[in-house]
């Protein structure tokens, strides 16, 4: 941590004790000792409601609902059959998007989380809510966990990714699924906090032309992730110190992006939506 940013991680890297962490033990005590259980069982909408209630309190790391709501308009016009998130904590928006995608007539939906044990607590608040059989929650890092899926060819084409996890790795992430060839024509993405705290070496990427994208690639992967522009916080929260991304890929230039803030009226941060439009050849 430099000097410039003195406080501690907003969210402690792996092996530090965290805030969240109690946070997260006391919303499942305080959500399973409710004597309304039952009425909540199997209610997505409930069970969201109290995590809201809860955050009302304790100030908690999810999406909400007024930039929920543009992901949700999202949905309602991609009708993606998988739908991928990078980031779940503790299940808030895989259970808000997951219940849109079901219905949606949509098979499944994908929420990769590095913490074992925030993902335990989310699979026990998506089961409350119904939706266990819909939603999967992969454990370990984004960037491993794409590459297997592509790997294992369980994922062919990113219909619609929500991306919400550790700021420096919604640029490689991108990279590494475009390398893959997972993002075509008619992928779109959605980033969070890509105003608070930021993210611009991201928006800068899908903000770019083919051809400004093709002069930076002609300097090749660059080492480690791009922190330019980024606070301090959200650099050096959840990942180790001195970690370095999976793959080291400049992605693929000839992708071509329209992209656009979404900003809810009077909230500080906003959700980037970017749709992958076209490829332009050389
Ligand atoms: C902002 S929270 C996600 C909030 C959630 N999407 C919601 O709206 O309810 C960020 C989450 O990303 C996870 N995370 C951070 N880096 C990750 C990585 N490299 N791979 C997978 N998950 C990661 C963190 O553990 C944390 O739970």
């Amino acid at each position: 941590m430099s000097a410039r940013d003195v406080s501690p991680p907003a969210h402690a890297r792996p092996g530090q004790r965290s805030d969240e962490d109690d946070r997260t033990r006391r919303l499942l005590r305080w959500v399973f000792a409710r004597k309304d259980l039952d009425e909540v069982r199997g209610n997505p909408d409930k069970v969201l409601a109290l995590i809201d209630e809860f955050s009302e309190t304790e100030r908690m790391m999810t999406v909400g609902q007024a930039k929920g709501k543009y992901v949700l308009d999202l949905i309602n016009e991609v009708k993606p059959g998988t739908m991928i998130e990078l980031g779940c904590f503790v299940g808030y928006s895989a259970i808000l998007f997951g219940d849109a995608c079901r219905r949606n007539g949509g098979q499944r939906y994908l929420s990769l989380e590095l913490n074992p044990e925030w993902a335990a607590v989310a699979n026990m608040l998506v089961e409350l809510a119904g939706l266990r059989s819909f939603v999967t929650i992969l454990v370990g890092r984004s960037d491993v966990t794409l590459d297997k899926l592509y790997r294992t060819g369980d994922v062919k084409k990113i219909e619609l990714l929500f991306i919400d996890h550790y700021k420096p790795a919604y640029l490689t992430d991108l990279r590494l699924l475009e390398h893959h060839g997972l993002i075509q024509p008619g992928s779109v993405l959605a980033a969070d906090n890509v105003l608070h705290p930021g993210n611009p070496p991201y928006l800068e990427y899908v903000r770019s032309t083919v051809e400004e994208k093709r002069e930076a690639a002609k300097k090749g992967p660059s080492k480690g992730y791009n922190v330019e522009g980024m606070r301090d916080r959200a650099v050096n929260s959840f990942m180790p110190e001195g970690d370095v991304p999976f793959l080291e890929t400049v992605g693929n230039p000839n992708l071509v992006y329209q992209s656009e803030l979404r900003q809810p009226e009077g909230h500080r941060d906003a959700i980037e939506v970017t749709r992958c439009v076209g490829v332009q050849e050389a």
